[in-house]
């Protein structure tokens, strides 16, 4: 089948190539004539494992072009994709400016029947509302608006895409169920869900506020078990096993961000507060993932001493999630300035999102590898789960760092061999033996000076060292 589709971001561009590793023949269409310009070269604007390598083969076998200009695309297209940016507006809901745009020039070119499919995660009753936008640009033209929201995770888009847990189709009509069952029949046998298109519609966002909800209740029985001395890993696995719960996305950290979770939860409640509806779960799930963020300095600060004026801290890993280059909404992005703001300087490192970061982190030194990142310095906060930070070993801080204090979001070391090594590890949502704290023998922080090892023996924060 012959597909446009607008919008090369992450997902327009990962659906363009899959849908051309699929068979189809697609035209990809942006506003942005760089990105566009890149992508004939096979040169992929964002970094997504697997899919510059998707990218070369199809372009190569004539399966997928790029152009600016949406008529050309349009050419001889039964579907077209819409799959521009919906973010955030200033009283929390999606911004739609971009998606009517497309739709509009999608309209003004549309011959034939057109199927038109939202891929970008859109407010119940945007399908009814581009419905009648369409009918505006070009009355008379035979068209259907389809919602087709995607579900899947930077880093692992590829793969989730090809292997969908499931793919919702929203309709109003059966005149373009054969065109979305066409399009996604060379993936098999796939659960395909038809349901109302405003059902669709609420299913992305029910989703994604579902799942953040999920990390921000973890991320508070983390809080809760550093003050009883509990172990959220531990009761994260108990919970998991559950078939009831799951095990998924019951990982504590340093709270969620990403250009999904952070603006579609705002866009939930802001449409249920217009419908009369609030949706106090998903705003109370906001106010605890920002209150966390907020609250990463002051644990730090707590643990230097009450002021950070002078200090200097390594952030070993920016982009809000590890697999991606996207610094949307990264918990860094609150968390370094705050930092900033109590007088520390900062060191940072991450292997993928150099590039992205430093524009929007004016302050910020830059260092070009862990090494550089530590030296010298009075703490170090892991913010990623980059794989590579797990073969970092306690020898690594200590021989670098001014002292060897380590702030582990991402349960990336095991307390007892850097406890054992004679490194402070705070680890996310571990707790420790509240006697421990008051034997003068076992306080924290060998390597400390006394006035801080005073102070820290008075606070709450618990960190394990030997
Ligand atoms: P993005 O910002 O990475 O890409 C959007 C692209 O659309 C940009 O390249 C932009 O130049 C282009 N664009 C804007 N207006 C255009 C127009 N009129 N014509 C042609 N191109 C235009 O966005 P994204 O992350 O791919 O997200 C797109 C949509 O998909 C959003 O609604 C988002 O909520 C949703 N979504 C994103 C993810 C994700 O992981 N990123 C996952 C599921 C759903
Ligand atoms: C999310 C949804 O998962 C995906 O279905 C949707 O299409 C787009 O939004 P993504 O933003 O790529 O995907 O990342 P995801 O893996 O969901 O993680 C979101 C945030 O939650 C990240 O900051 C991540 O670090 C955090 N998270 C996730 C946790 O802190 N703990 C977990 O257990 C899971």
């Amino acid at each position: 089948m012959r597909i446009t589709v607008i919008g090369c971001g992450y997902v327009g561009l990962v659906t363009g190539t899959c849908l051309a590793e699929l068979g189809h023949h697609i035209t990809c269409v942006d506003t942005n004539a760089a990105r566009i310009e890149a992508l004939k070269k096979s040169v992929s604007p964002i970094y997504e494992p697997g899919l510059e390598e998707l990218l070369e083969t199809n372009i190569n076998a004539g399966r997928i072009h790029f152009t600016t200009n949406v008529a050309e695309a349009m050419q001889g297209a039964s579907a077209v994709f819409l799959a521009v940016g919906t973010p955030q507006s200033e009283d929390g809901s999606a911004n739609l400016t971009y998606l009517n745009a497309a739709a509009a020039e999608v309209a003004r070119n549309a011959k034939g029947f057109l199927t038109i499919i939202t891929k970008s995660t859109v407010p119940v009753g945007t399908g009814d509302a581009l419905e009648a936008l369409v009918a505006r640009e070009n009355p008379g033209v035979e068209f259907a608006v389809i919602s087709n929201p995607e579900f899947l995770r930077e880093g692992a888009a590829i793969q989730d895409f090809m292997q969908p847990d499931r793919v919702v189709i929203g309709l109003e009509n059966d005149r373009a169920r054969s065109v979305m069952t066409a399009i996604y029949a060379p993936m098999g046998d796939i659960p395909l869900l038809f349901t109302r298109r405003r059902n669709s519609e609420l299913i992305k966002y029910a989703a994604n506020a579902f799942l953040a909800m999920k990390v921000a209740f973890i991320n508070e029985m983390a809080d809760l078990c550093e003050a009883v001395n509990g172990d959220v890993a531990e009761v994260a696995q108990g919970m998991g096993l559950d078939p009831r719960i799951g095990n998924r996305f019951l990982q504590a950290g340093p709270g969620y961000g990403g250009s999904c979770f952070p603006k579609d939860t705002a866009a939930l409640a802001a449409s249920a507060s217009k419908a009369g509806s609030p949706m106090q779960l998903v705003e109370a799930t906001i106010a605890s993932n920002e209150a966390r963020k907020a609250n990463v300095a002051t644990k730090v600060a707590e643990a230097l001493g009450g002021s950070l004026v002078g200090k200097r801290i390594a952030i070993l890993g920016l982009a809000f999630k590890a697999g991606t280059d996207d610094m949307r909404e990264a918990p860094a992005l609150s968390i370094i300035p705050a930092l900033e703001a109590r007088g520390a300087k900062i060191a940072a490192f991450d292997p993928k999102a150099f590039e992205q970061a430093r524009p929007l982190l004016t302050e910020t030194e830059f260092s070009k590898d862990v090494q550089s990142a530590l030296h010298g310095a009075d703490a170090a906060l892991i913010l990623t789960e980059w794989p590579e930070f797990r073969t970092l070993g306690p020898s690594d801080f200590k021989s670098t760092m001014r002292q060897p204090l380590v702030f582990d979001f991402r349960h990336t070391f095991s307390v007892e061999s850097f406890a054992a090594a004679g490194v402070s590890l705070y680890s996310v949502g571990r707790g420790h033996d509240e006697d421990e704290q008051e034997r003068p023998d076992v306080l924290p922080f060998p390597s400390l000076e006394s006035e801080v090892k005073a102070k820290l023996a008075k606070s709450k924060l618990k960190i394990h060292s030997a």
